[in-house]
């Protein structure tokens, strides 16, 4: 493929200025990409970083055909953006709106790649209570009931059991969810899988380790065979199939105890399992979504330590605050110790604020996944 490319590069519009947003920026700017973010929270993580920022809604119809005007194409790192305004702007857009579509709704999404031939948990539309009895009784209790729009880090998750109020989940739910088969899993798994103009990339499949739903830390390469690894690689490239666009999709799956893949779900955007190619791979997630998103060549995804760990800094217990965080000479005095701050402006329970990541090229994967857990422990939030 020959894409001429030529310096200063292009400018690249993206839909939300979180963390992704302002890790996207990090990786533009060697490659003389411009990011301009639209996010509606002022000084937002990537505002920092981004060469601008337009403070909106994500699905401000205005504030997306200002930055289609600014930008060379248009892709996100939130699905909050509105397909329809994306389909009718001037520029490219990656992924294809009709894909952020159908993630937006998980019910859709199952349906899509059930049809596509994608392994899936079994699943249900629920309506209505008598939807839910339905559910229980074919899917077996417990279940796993989904919001259909708007979940995320498990928040529109509610596992509901045969004893369950079936009125009062439906009341919670909103009337309107889906209802998975509970999985039994030896580990989740996830695929950093990249679609360029013509080709098509995998990175190292990466074991993600949730607590109570939310992603907590990530170990690369994951801890099981190289069957389960291929298999893995296998259903990614499966679901990429079923989606259109370019971009970085990450591919959250279940190693079911079967020794089944098994798709949880995609989020069409770089993601936090993928976090470690930062460190651990040739060409980072971020730059590979920038590289895809342009139509430029795909970089490798080759590892390139052989044991790598994040662990997410998630903020505590105690109410919000200003963002600050106590400790960090213990990470800066570590060897092999990568500290990721967001820039947050306020810690929340549960929010994610940053990361850290370990490499090591001797110690076991097991002993650096302690040894991540430990610095995090001596990390805190500070008023
Ligand atoms: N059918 C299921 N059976 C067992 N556990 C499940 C099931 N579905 C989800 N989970 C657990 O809940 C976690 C969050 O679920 P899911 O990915 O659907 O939620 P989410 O809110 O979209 O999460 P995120 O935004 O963090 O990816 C999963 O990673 C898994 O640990
Ligand atoms: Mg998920």
């Amino acid at each position: 493929m020959d894409v001429p490319v030529n310096l200063p590069g292009p400018t690249l519009g993206v839909i939300g200025g979180g963390q992704l947003g302002r890790m996207l920026a990090e990786a533009a700017s060697p490659l003389g990409v411009d990011v301009i973010v639209i996010d509606p929270t002022p000084d937002c993580p990537a505002s920092r970083v981004a060469s601008d920022q337009i403070v909106a809604p994500f699905d401000d119809p205005d504030a997306v055909e200002e930055l289609a005007d600014r930008s060379d194409a248009i892709t996100l790192e939130i699905e909050l953006a509105d397909p329809t305004t994306l389909e009718s702007v001037s520029v490219p857009v990656e992924p294809a709106p009709w894909t952020l579509e159908v993630i937006q709704d998980k019910l859709e999404q199952m349906r899509l790649f059930e049809q596509s031939g994608v392994p899936v948990p079994r699943f249900m539309q629920v309506d209505s209570p008598g939807d839910l009895s339905d559910a229980l009784d074919t899917l077996g209790s417990p279940i796993m009931l989904k919001a259909r729009t708007g979940g995320y880090d498990g928040r529109g998750n509610i596992p509901v059991s045969a004893d369950d109020d079936r009125e009062e989940v439906m009341a919670a739910m909103g009337g309107h969810a889906m209802a998975e088969a509970f999985v039994e899993f030896d580990r989740e798994l996830a695929v950093i899988a990249t679609r360029g103009v013509d080709a098509v990339s995998v990175h190292s499949v990466t074991e993600t380790i949730h607590e109570e739903e939310i992603l907590r830390e990530t170990v690369v390469p994951a801890r099981t065979g190289r069957g389960r690894l291929e298999r893995a690689h296998v259903v990614a490239r499966q679901a990429l199939d079923a989606l259109e666009g370019r971009g970085v999709f990450g591919i959250e799956l279940f190693e079911t105890i079967d020794g089944e893949i098994l798709l949880n779900e995609v989020a069409p955007r770089p993601h936090n399992s993928g976090h470690w190619t930062i460190e651990g791979a040739v060409t980072s997630q971020f730059e590979q979504h920038i590289r895809a998103v342009l139509g430029w060549p795909l970089g490798s995804t080759e590892r390139i330590h052989d044991a790598i760990v994040t662990a997410n800094l998630l903020g505590d217990d105690r109410p919000s605050r200003p963002g600050s965080l106590h400790g960090v000479e213990h990470v800066l005095a570590t060897d092999r110790a990568h500290l990721h701050w967001y820039g947050k402006h306020e810690v929340r329970p549960l929010r994610k604020m940053g990361h850290l990541t370990m490499t090591s090229d001797a110690r076991p994967r097991d002993e650096v996944l302690e040894a991540a857990r430990d610095l995090r422990d001596r990390l805190s939030f500070g008023e």
